[in-house]
């Protein structure tokens, strides 16, 4: 063999650097890495070498031919790109164009500060199915059959006993049937209800929670409430707690803060009333206990759920609530 395999890379390497043209370094690559280029053909001739010298020589050579052809390609690019600028078909005066970044949906956004909050607070956070039996839906959460209060859900039917789960309270019944007080847990997803306009989508997401131990009392929803509106909103913000109905807690509530657009003077968003719904909540009812065998005279508890989209809404002063499912970059990237 004439040459080392270093004495080649090293005239290859002048040569490529004192190319002026694409055609000059095309016949470069046909000189050195082509079917009969030089380091193709020191490549063939390695099994002439000493057996010790065949492994080193090899990688050097491979190594050699890939430096090789990418400085030609980079030669190439460089001069194609230097022709293009001098004939005007690239403009090096445009303003460069950012990737575009990624943001946080608003609605995860919303659920990971309420997750955040409740960890503060020493909650644990569990999530259950989306297709859900008509008994975790309703019947164990005191729904009767045919009662009328299943109308206000709207519901999707699976088949006559299944279920798109109309609200996460069915997990308030899947974890007291798994655990034993005390128990202080929110759980986050997705829920159905066949409804459409512009504040209701047929699918959207609510975050319940659950707190059972002995001696809980109303003062307790109210303090743990309280809270989470503060630190969703502002501390400053009064909140009233509304008599309510819901068959699953007695006494039922419904929380609303003062309309954040008018601060209660009344305006369109609020209805002219001056207060905002944000949560339903209450005592878990006695019949709920039943069905998951808890000792009703040994304990008791409170329940909320609220609909993150609408917090979402009331928070940024979003308007229509499809927005959140149209993945409009323009609308996303505020968040
Ligand atoms: N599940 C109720 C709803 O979707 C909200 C609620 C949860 C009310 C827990 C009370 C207690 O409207």
């Amino acid at each position: 063999m004439e040459n080392t395999i270093e004495q080649i890379r090293e005239n290859a390497l002048t040569e490529i650097e004192n190319a002026s043209s694409a055609d000059e370094l095309k016949a470069l690559s046909v000189k050195y890495v082509g079917r009969k280029g030089h380091i193709t053909l020191f490549l063939r001739n390695i099994s002439s070498l000493p057996e010790e010298h065949r492994p080193s020589a090899g990688k050097a050579a491979n190594v050699t031919r890939q430096l090789v052809e990418a400085r030609i390609k980079e030669m190439i690019q460089q001069i194609e790109d230097a022709e293009a600028i001098s004939s005007g078909s690239i403009d090096v005066s445009l303003p460069g164009r950012l990737a575009k970044q990624g943001s946080l949906h608003p609605v995860s956004r919303i659920n990971q500060q309420i997750s955040d909050i409740f960890k503060r607070l020493g909650f644990d956070i569990a999530e259950g199915p989306e297709v859900e039996t008509d008994y975790y839906n309703f019947e164990a959460l005191n729904f009767p059959k045919n009662h009328p209060a299943r109308d206000m859900q709207d519901t999707f039917f699976v088949s006559d006993d299944i279920v798109l789960r109309t609200h996460t309270s069915p997990l308030q019944i899947r974890i007291m049937e798994k655990e034993r007080p005390p128990i202080r847990v929110i759980m986050p997803g997705r829920v159905y209800r066949c409804d459409s306009d512009l504040t209701h989508t047929p699918m959207f997401h609510q975050v319940e929670g659950l707190v059972v131990d002995k001696n809980i009392g109303f003062s307790d929803l109210k303090g743990v409430l309280t809270t989470l509106v503060h630190q969703i909103f502002d501390e400053e913000i009064s909140l009233r707690f509304r008599p309510s109905f819901f068959p699953f807690t007695e006494p039922s509530a419904e929380v609303d803060i003062l309309c954040v657009i008018c601060r209660g003077k009344g305006c369109r968003v609020c209805s002219q009333t001056g207060w905002l719904e944000v949560l339903g909540s209450g005592m878990v009812h006695p019949a709920v206990f039943e069905n998951v065998n808890y000792d009703t005279s040994q304990y008791s508890g409170f329940a909320f759920g609220m609909g993150v989209e609408r917090i979402a809404m009331l928070k940024y002063g979003i308007d229509d609530l499809r927005k959140f499912f149209e993945n409009d970059y323009r609308f996303l990237r505020q968040f």
